[in-house]
């Protein structure tokens, strides 16, 4: 149900594509049916991928791939998430895709979430909020994380390096960074805490995406539902 939930969000986001429009290309299990869907029906698109895997299924579908320079114009993105607050904050991240996500996102003109209803909240935190970090000293890194959230009222937070799925070791971002999961319950202020987290040096970006979607299309049991944020 849950993925028929998604696939209808990523459908109504179609009514948004234009041809000849650039459009940012999310990355997990949402993005990738209105990767298909775009691909499918045949729009006269480039796209500019969020990850790796993003890059292989859009050209597997017929979508030409754009390499942005500083001229290059995102008219859209449309891409999932974790969670999604009364403001349009969200969590993003647990596909390990969040930076190329976050600088697809931050470029577009206009940036459009599609997610199943379940991922609505009253309050982020539920969701461990991911945190790319750089590799080197990432212990080090670790414990000012723990600092930061103790200074920004988040005492207590369990923080996880992401394993590798199903190997050993650590999971790697496209760009070889590690992922640390931080279990926080609930964030008190999203903005501050983005703020804050992404002060630490060896921080590269943090999973919390504020003020950048402009409208999250639910898909439900039955259909779909609009949060204009702006
Ligand atoms: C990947 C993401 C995804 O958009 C997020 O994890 C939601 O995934 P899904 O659509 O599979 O529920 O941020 O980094």
């Amino acid at each position: 149900m849950t993925d028929d939930a998604k696939k209808r969000a990523a459908e109504a986001a179609l009514e948004e594509v234009r041809d000849g429009m650039t459009l940012g290309l999310g990355t997990g299990s949402t993005a990738v049916h209105f990767v298909r869907l775009v691909g499918e029906r045949g729009f006269d698109v480039r796209g500019v991928p969020s990850s790796d895997d993003t890059a292989a299924l859009a050209q597997e579908v017929g979508i030409e791939l754009a390499v942005p320079d500083e001229t290059t114009r995102i008219d859209l993105a449309v891409d999932g998430a974790d969670e999604v607050d009364p403001d349009g904050h969200l969590i993003k991240g647990g596909g390990g895709a969040l930076l190329r996500e976050k600088i697809v996102a931050q470029a577009a003109e206009r940036f459009v979430i599609i997610a199943d209803a379940s991922k609505r909240v009253t309050q982020l935190g539920a969701f461990p909020l991911p945190v790319e970090i750089e590799r080197f000293g990432w212990g080090l890194t670790v414990r000012a994380l723990r600092e930061a959230l103790a200074a920004a009222g988040q005492e207590g937070a369990e923080l996880t390096l992401r394993p590798a799925k199903g190997g050993s070791g650590f999971a790697l971002t496209d760009g070889g960074n590690y992922i640390v999961d931080a279990r926080l319950g609930r964030i008190h202020d999203p903005a501050a805490l983005d703020a804050a987290l992404t002060m630490v040096p060896g921080v590269v970006t943090t999973g919390l995406f504020i003020g950048l979607a402009d409208r999250i299309i639910y898909g439900t049991e039955t259909g779909t539902e609009n949060q204009d944020v702006r």
